[in-house]
């Protein structure tokens, strides 16, 4: 058992009431590429394409962008890094999975507390009427028809996921929860994007701690209680197993 494991778990079992905070990071192992990291998306795409004046400019090839990402996701089942946050959250030990992933694998694995900060890609809707459909239609209608999905209504459809330039609704939600909370665990994050990001900074600043599990250095290092520069499943399995919970 790593001294990180130990450590970690002498944070969560003196918590009163623990959130985790997860990125792309934790579905990489899943099969799903993040977006900063060493394959990420954005190294191989133009993150303008995640915009709104994109998918507003470029209907077509925003959707086929999409239903690209939507293949990858998919396919997709959780890993055991999410196994491991679903177990704790029935342990009683973590309150809510707060996310900026929109592949739905917290809720897959069990999670029952999930904001999904960006929303869910599996889902779409009209960007008028916000009715829904399932985004596995529209994609069929884009990739068999060469059409961009509408609405009866007459709108467009577009996955119900937050874009650039877009306002996350949820956001104060999960703020309420954060403040209330005395332990955060960043799993997977760069901690680059807000106002996703500033939901760590909002557990630190009201006194709580900050464990921070990702491969790569983020800017909130240096006020975390504990970095763990670790592969997320292994990471977590080895907190649960520091913390008897095999
Ligand atoms: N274990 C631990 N860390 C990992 C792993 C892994 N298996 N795989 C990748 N990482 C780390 C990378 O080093 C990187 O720092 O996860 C981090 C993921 O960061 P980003 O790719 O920036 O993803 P995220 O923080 O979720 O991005 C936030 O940006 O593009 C928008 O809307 C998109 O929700 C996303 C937001």
């Amino acid at each position: 058992m790593s001294d990180y494991a130990r450590a970690a778990a002498t944070l969560i079992s003196g918590a009163g009431s623990a959130i985790a905070f997860t990125g792309a990071g934790i579905s990489t192992e899943s099969g799903i590429p993040d977006f900063r990291g060493s394959q990420g998306l954005w190294k191989r795409f133009d993150p303008k394409m995640a915009t709104r004046t994109f998918m507003l400019e470029s209907p077509r090839v925003f959707w086929e962008f999409y239903a690209m990402r939507f293949e990858a996701l998919a396919r997709a089942k959780p890993n055991p890094g999410h196994k491991a946050l679903a177990r704790l959250e029935r342990e009683g030990i973590l309150e809510a999975v707060i996310t900026q992933n929109i592949d739905g694998l917290h809720t897959e694995a069990g999670s029952r507390r999930v904001i999904e900060l960006h929303g869910n890609i599996r889902t779409s809707r009209c960007d008028e009427c916000s009715s829904t459909r399932p985004t596995e239609d529209c994609i069929r209608e884009v990739m068999e028809w060469g059409k961009v999905p509408a609405c009866d209504c007459g709108g467009m459809m577009r996955p119900a996921v937050v874009l650039f330039e877009e306002p996350v609704e949820l956001f104060e939600a999960a703020l309420r929860i954060a403040q209330e909370s005395d332990l955060c665990i960043v799993v997977g994050s760069s901690l680059t994007v807000y106002p996703a990001a500033f939901i760590p900074e909002a557990v630190k600043s009201s006194g709580g701690r900050l464990i921070i599990i990702n491969a790569d250095p983020t800017p909130l290092d240096g006020v975390a209680d504990l970095v763990i520069r670790e592969g997320a499943s292994d990471a977590l399995t080895g907190a649960l197993e520091a913390l008897g919970i095999a």
